[in-house]
C-alpha cells in the first residue's frame, strides 16, 4: 500500500476564504481540493440550511464529524476546505492536526462582516444580529482554531492569490 499523499486542511470562520483559498492552493500544490460542506451536502442529500432547519445543529454536527473522519482517513493527498464549526469537537481536532497540516485562515469581525452581508446559506447567522453573532462565534472559536492549526495566517484584505502565496511560504 503506498504512504498518504500531503494533506492540508483550512479552518477558520465563515467567509474567512478557506473554499477560495484551499481551492487555489490546491491547484498550486497539483493535489485534489474537497469542500467539506458540500461533501455533507452529498451525503445528505440536501442543502445544510434546510438540514438545520429540519434536523437542529446537534444533528448536523454528528454527520459534519462523520463526513471529516472519513475524509481524513482516506490516503489521496488533497487540500480540505473545512466548515467553520468543525474544530467544536475535540475529536475532529484531534484527527485534524493528526492527519493534516492545519492552516488557520484569521479574519476580524470587520472583514467576516463586509463579506457575509446578505448572506442567506450560513444558518447560524440567519434572524439574528450578524456582527454580535460572529464576535461571539469568533470569541468561542479562535482559540480552537489556534489550538488545532499548525500555522496561522492573517488574512486582512489581501487577495486570493497573494493568501495562498503566504500559505505556500508557511508549508
Ligand atoms: C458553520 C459554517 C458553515 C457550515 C455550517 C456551520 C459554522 O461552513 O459548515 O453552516 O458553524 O460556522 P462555512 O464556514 O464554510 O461557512
Amino acid at each position: 500500500m503506498s504512504a498518504a499523499g500531503p494533506r492540508f486542511a483550512l479552518v477558520g470562520m465563515p467567509g474567512s476564504g478557506k473554499s477560495s483559498v484551499g481551492r487555489q492552493l490546491a491547484r498550486r500544490l497539483g493535489l485534489g481540493f474537497v469542500d467539506v460542506d458540500s461533501a455533507i451536502e452529498e451525503r445528505l442529500g440536501c442543502s445544510i440550511r434546510d438540514f438545520f432547519a429540519a434536523e437542529g445543529e446537534a444533528a448536523f454536527r454528528e454527520r459534519e464529524a462523520e463526513v471529516l473522519a472519513h475524509l481524513l482517513a482516506e490516503p489521496e493527498g488533497r487540500v480540505l476546505a473545512t466548515g467553520g464549526g468543525a474544530v467544536l469537537r475535540p475529536a475532529n481536532r484531534t484527527a485534524l492536526r493528526q492527519h493534516s497540516t492545519v492552516i488557520y485562515l484569521k479574519t476580524t469581525v470587520e472583514e467576516l462582516l463586509r463579506r457575509l452581508k446578505g448572506d442567506q446559506q450560513r444558518p447560524l447567522l440567519q434572524g439574528v444580529d450578524p456582527r454580535a453573532k460572529l464576535r461571539e462565534l469568533f470569541t468561542q472559536r479562535d482559540p480552537l482554531y489556534r489550538e488545532t492549526a499548525h500555522y496561522v495566517i492573517e488574512t486582512g484584505r489581501p487577495s486570493v492569490a497573494t493568501l495562498v502565496g503566504m500559505v505556500q511560504m508557511q508549508i
